[in-house]
């Protein structure tokens, strides 16, 4: 499998996702506490998510890039929704890895691959309010927030990041 891009410092890289990544990343989106900090935080059938999935693998907006760690056991995930240059993104890192500075280093590689290769001029993304720890890593890599944001009817923050001008 071919990797697009290394987190060096964390001895981390990151490859597209394919088919064969769909159950492991259902088990990941459902699971209780990530459900907890998601906007749409229903319990996901298997057959929707892998329908979800086979359309947003395929599709040339989306991109999903899963992080595999030094012994090339997936860790977590990261896809981008890009529409006219905008990319959202959603990030989950498994759960006996948080915390560990692994998800700051594959926001801040990813979106700099973004910029440099996937054409991203802005990123563009909402965090529940009750998830202080995602805030606190975006804005830590920059991101300006935005306050007082209603998304998907629930409290929630804007975090933007333009492309620095050459
Ligand atoms: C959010 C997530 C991607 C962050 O990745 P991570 O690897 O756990 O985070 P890191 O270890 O890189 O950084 C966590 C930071 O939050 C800080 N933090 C921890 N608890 C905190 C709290 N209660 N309030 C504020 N900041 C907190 C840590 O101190 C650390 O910052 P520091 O490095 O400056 O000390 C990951 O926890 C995750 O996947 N969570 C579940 C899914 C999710 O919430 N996704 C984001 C949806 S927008």
């Amino acid at each position: 499998m071919a990797y697009v891009f290394e987190i060096a410092e964390k001895e981390l890289k990151a490859r597209p996702a394919t088919l064969e990544d769909s159950r492991m990343l259902w088990g990941w989106r459902n699971d209780p506490e990530t459900r907890q900090r998601a906007f749409e935080a229903d319990e996901i059938p298997f057959e929707n998510h892998e329908k979800w999935f086979a359309n947003r693998v395929d599709s040339e907006t989306t991109r999903f890039f899963i992080i595999e760690n030094s012994e090339s056991t997936p860790m977590g995930v990261i896809r981008f929704d890009i529409d006219s240059g905008i990319s959202d993104i959603a990030i989950y890192i498994d759960k006996p890895e948080q915390g560990k500075g692994y998800g700051t280093a594959v926001i801040r590689t990813a979106c700099q691959y973004g910029f440099d290769s996937l054409g991203i001029e802005k990123y563009q993304t909402y965090i529940r309010t009750d998830n202080p720890i995602s805030i606190a890593v975006f804005k830590k890599l920059g991101f300006t927030e935005k306050t007082d944001i209603t998304h998907k009817d629930r409290p929630a923050v804007e975090m933007v990041l333009e492309k620095p001008t050459a």
